[in-house]
Formats: structure tokens, sequence, C-alpha cells
């Protein structure tokens, strides 16, 4: 049976909404993590890899506003945080890159069981999407490492 659209609870809806506090943390560590990327891009010992660390960036800002568009919908509040103050912050290269590979895997994971939680079809449909990117993500920092050893 399809749902109806004016179901509640569904399509950004009540349920949706009932996820606010974490959908704000969500996009304030997609915020951070693409700042964090944009920095270690610098650090980067070629530029296969640079631009490879660059795309991520690109990927976790463009997380960050399908976030805060849902929020939206779901709550009828505009949230989106500012980028962090960083400088100083990012370890050498081979250390971030195990430091990401840990924390996309940790976003996903949060991200799967936020998913199988929720009864919102349309948040469920993002944060599975946004989980998968999330593995890509480690697996393409994996690649990274192995190059380096
Ligand atoms: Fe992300």
């Amino acid at each position: 049976m399809m749902d109806k659209p004016t179901s509640p609870g569904m399509y950004f809806g009540a349920d949706a909404a009932g996820y606010a506090d974490a959908i704000r943390g969500y996009i304030d560590n997609e915020i951070y993590s693409s700042k964090y990327y944009e920095l270690l891009a610098r650090k980067a010992p070629s530029g296969k890899r640079k631009q490879t660390i660059l795309k991520m960036s690109q990927d976790e800002i463009k997380h960050a506003k399908k976030l805060a568009t849902a929020y939206f919908l779901a709550t009828g509040n505009h949230y989106f945080s500012q980028p962090p103050g960083l400088y100083n912050r990012i370890p050498p290269f081979r250390i971030a890159l195990r430091e990401r590979f840990k924390e996309e895997y940790a976003a996903s994971a949060k991200y799967s069981k936020t998913a199988e939680e929720t009864d919102d079809s349309l948040l469920q449909e993002l944060l599975g999407s946004l989980a998968q990117d999330e593995r890509r993500h480690a697996a393409e920092l994996q690649e990274m490492i192995e190059e380096s050893i």
C-alpha cells in the first residue's frame, strides 16, 4: 500500500522534526569535515590526492546543504553553522587520514542508525544516501593510506 503524502510523520514531517537536535549536530559535523578536508588538501603530497580530498570537502558541504534543507522542511527553521577555525588543528597527513577514516565510518554508522529508526521516508532516503557517501570517503581514505605505506 502506498503511503499518503499527508500521512503524519512522512516526507520531512513530524517524525523528521523529532530529529531536529540530531540533524543540527549532523550539519555541524558536515561543515567541520568540509573545512578539515579543505585544509588537509593543502598538505596532500600529490595533485591526485589533493583533488580527491577537495572533492570530499565539496561532498561534505553538499551534505550540509541537503541536511539544512531537510531541517527547514521539517521544522520551518533555518540552521547552518559557521565553518570552525581549525588552522592549527590538522595533524600530519597520514595521521589525519587515519583520523578521518574513523570519523567517516562513525558518521556513516550514525546516519544508518537514524535512517533505520525514523518512520519518515524522505529522511530515511537522505540519510541512507549520506551513509553511502561517507563509506565511500572512508574507502578513499583507506586507499590513500595504502598508497603512502
Ligand atoms: Fe558528509
